[in-house]
């Protein structure tokens, strides 16, 4: 539950692309040492940790967690795994940053947040688009009334990350484009609009329950709605825009990651012909400012970020759960065989 010294010494689960990623942001981080890595395969822990510049390099999750010089661990593997690592990461002592999505539903979430009060240490869902400076500028515009009120919002992550039929995209890995790509949109919504009275789904699934493209729709009693679709086979357009009373706004792609957005508003004529941009620094790959913030809420001994509490990412995490109950209403569209 420590930290070593002034820094924290960060380990990192997994090799894959999101490790590399991070690995790089962790160096530009002040007060994180980038300390150790583990792979299930000891060699490419040792390619890892020699590429990176890690202390140490592990053969196993177990052998990391067992490492008392180990402070906090970035959990970069498979949705199906986050849970049970990190409740064992708990359990060992450790500061845990899991990749979103935290867990593969809320009740597994719930499992991850009485692990967690139980442990005393620090842990949060990796929700990097909650840290970044233009989002959360964003947000705060909307809250505040600079549109007027917040009536709609329009969001997309769809990317073609491989073929419909690609052998990645497997039950057993919890492969979904609504938990991978489609929590984006999804918190977005949830943090300009709240949680929604009414939630519709369809999209393009297969029959063993692998979601591969995904439109929802968000509906509010008082006519408020949203529109966010996600895809991991193919393109729709990855930008955002919330709209209100008196004007809206535009995150270009990608929305999660963007480091500018337009607010256009007033009259018509004006909102049409004079768009305002607010541009923002962008540090990194764009993960520094949540890093930053997580490794100096650990040195603080704190055990949550009130940027991304617990409580939030169980409550998307409920909210993914009803997207998913939609799929699957017998007036869905039929799933289709592998
Ligand atoms: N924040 C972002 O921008 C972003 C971007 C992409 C993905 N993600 C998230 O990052 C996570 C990883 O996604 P990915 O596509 O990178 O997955 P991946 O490449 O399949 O797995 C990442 C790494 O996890 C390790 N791993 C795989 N299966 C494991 C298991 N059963 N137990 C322990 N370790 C295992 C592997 O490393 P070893 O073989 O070395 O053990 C692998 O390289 C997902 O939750 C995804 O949503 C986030």
């Amino acid at each position: 539950m420590s930290t070593h010294g002034a820094e924290v010494n960060w380990a990192v689960i997994g090799t894959g692309f999101i490790s590399q990623s991070i690995s790089d942001d962790l160096r530009l981080t002040p007060g994180a040492r980038r300390h150790a890595v583990c792979s299930r395969d000891p060699e490419r822990a040792r390619r890892f940790a020699a590429d990176q510049g890690f202390a140490v390099a592990h053969g196993s999750v177990s052998a990391l967690l067992d490492d008392p010089t180990v402070d906090a661990v970035y959990i970069a593997t498979p949705h199906a795994t986050h849970a049970a690592i990190a409740i064992a990461a708990l359990e060992s002592g450790k500061h845990v940053l899991i990749e979103k999505p935290m867990a593969v539903n809320a009740d597994q979430g719930r499992q991850i947040a009485s692990a967690a009060a139980a442990s005393g240490c620090f842990a949060m869902e990796a929700m990097w688009m909650r840290f970044n400076p233009a989002y959360r500028d964003l947000v705060a515009a909307a809250r505040a009334g600079a549109i007027g009120e917040v009536r709609s919002v329009r969001a997309s992550f769809g990317l073609p990350f491989g073929p419909a039929d690609s052998p990645r995209w497997t039950a057993e890995r919890a492969s979904s484009t609504l938990l991978d790509q489609g929590i984006y949109p999804i918190t977005l919504a949830l943090d300009v609009l709240g949680r929604p009275s009414r939630i519709h789904a369809t999209g393009r699934l297969w029959d063993d329950g692998v979601d591969l493209t995904v439109h929802t729709t968000f509906e509010y009693d008082d006519g408020r709605f949203a529109q966010l679709s996600a895809s991991m086979v193919e393109y729709i357009e990855p930008t955002a825009s919330v709209s209100g009373t008196d004007g809206w706004m535009t995150a270009p792609a990608p929305f999660w990651a963007a480091d500018e957005f337009t607010t256009q508003k007033g009259p018509i004529s004006r909102a049409l012909t004079e768009p305002h941009r607010t541009q923002h620094e962008r540090r990194g790959n764009g993960y520094v400012p949540m890093l930053e913030a997580v490794t100096l809420a650990i040195a603080e001994h704190r055990t949550e970020h009130p940027t991304h509490p617990l409580a939030d990412s169980i409550a998307t995490l409920e909210v993914l759960d009803a997207v998913r109950d939609s799929l699957s209403s017998p007036t869905a569209r039929p799933k289709e065989t592998r």
